[in-house]
């Protein structure tokens, strides 16, 4: 499909970490559901090979673009990278998008449709129509708990706050200012939710099917999630105590 007339310029992010069995596959599939689209694949030197594979698909394509870094340094220093890049080159819009095939770029032209109505779309699986494909029941009920856990101590009227399929206009990212987001892992998709809420700009949440990976492994580990805890619990802190201050 065309990009919406007015949204500009696109470029879809994919970060990568070991993901050689699946980015020739996401990246053909991008390709062909939003041909006018462009991609940046933002691989943290993984030891499998990924970064050579991209390389190879860049040359034969010039629509699509890698950005290497030396170690596995987290989801959201990775997006940070492809954003700044993204800014750099005049891109109007930025899309984050998993390699591995849970998010359907077939489902991109909803999103993009949203956001000539809105700043920030986040693509929702806990929201009516939304749907969470494949993943074992501990596993969602894992990220359901986080995610009311995390609707309840920030008091934010978002769904799926986790969601990593996501369309950024090039602006919120600006008024954000990635400069002050030091979140690395997984909760890094939270704080960039919140920034944008407190900006007072529009969150609008569209619902997705996630399907769970076929190849290769997730890259959530305990760490990520303690992270997310000891963020998640610090400003819930913060913001029940700001509640207070001010009713
Ligand atoms: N460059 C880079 N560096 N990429 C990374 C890193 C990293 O340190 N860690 C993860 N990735 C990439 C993976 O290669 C994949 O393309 C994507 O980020 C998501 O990682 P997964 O490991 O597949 O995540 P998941 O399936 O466990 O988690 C999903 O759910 C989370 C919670 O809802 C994703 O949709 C996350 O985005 C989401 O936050
Ligand atoms: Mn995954």
């Amino acid at each position: 499909m065309e990009i919406p007339a007015g949204l500009g310029r696109v470029l879809v992010i994919v970060p990568t970490y070991n993901e050689r069995e699946n980015i020739e596959r996401i990246t053909g599939r991008v390709r062909a559901a939003v041909p006018a689209a462009d991609m940046l694949i933002v691989d943290d030197g993984s030891p499998d090979g990924t970064g050579e594979l991209a390389d190879a698909m860049a040359a034969a394509d010039p629509g699509i673009k890698v950005l290497h870094r030396t170690a596995k340094d987290g989801l959201g220093a990775a997006y940070i990278a492809g954003f700044t890049w993204a800014a750099e080159q005049g891109y109007d819009v930025m899309v984050e998008m998993d390699a591995d095939g849970s998010h359907q770029p077939e489902e991109l032209p909803t999103l993009l449709a949203a956001l000539v109505d809105a700043d920030l779309v986040i693509g929702a699986r806990y929201v009516p129509g939304g749907k969470v494909v494949n993943w074992p029941k501990r596993r969602e009920a894992l990220s359901r708990g986080a995610n009311t856990y995390a609707r309840v101590m920030l008091g934010v009227d978002l769904h799926d706050l986790t969601a990593g399929y996501r369309a950024f206009r090039a602006a919120t990212l600006e008024k954000i200012g990635l400069d002050e987001v030091v979140s690395r892992g997984y909760i890094f998709q939270i704080d960039m939710a919140l920034r944008a809420l407190r900006q007072g700009l529009k969150v609008v949440e569209v619902p997705i099917t996630f399907i769970e990976r076929e190849h290769g492994t997730s890259k959530m580990s305990g760490d990520i999630m303690g992270e997310a805890m000891l963020r998640l619990t610090q400003w819930g802190v913060t913001e029940r105590t700001r509640k207070l201050r001010n009713p």
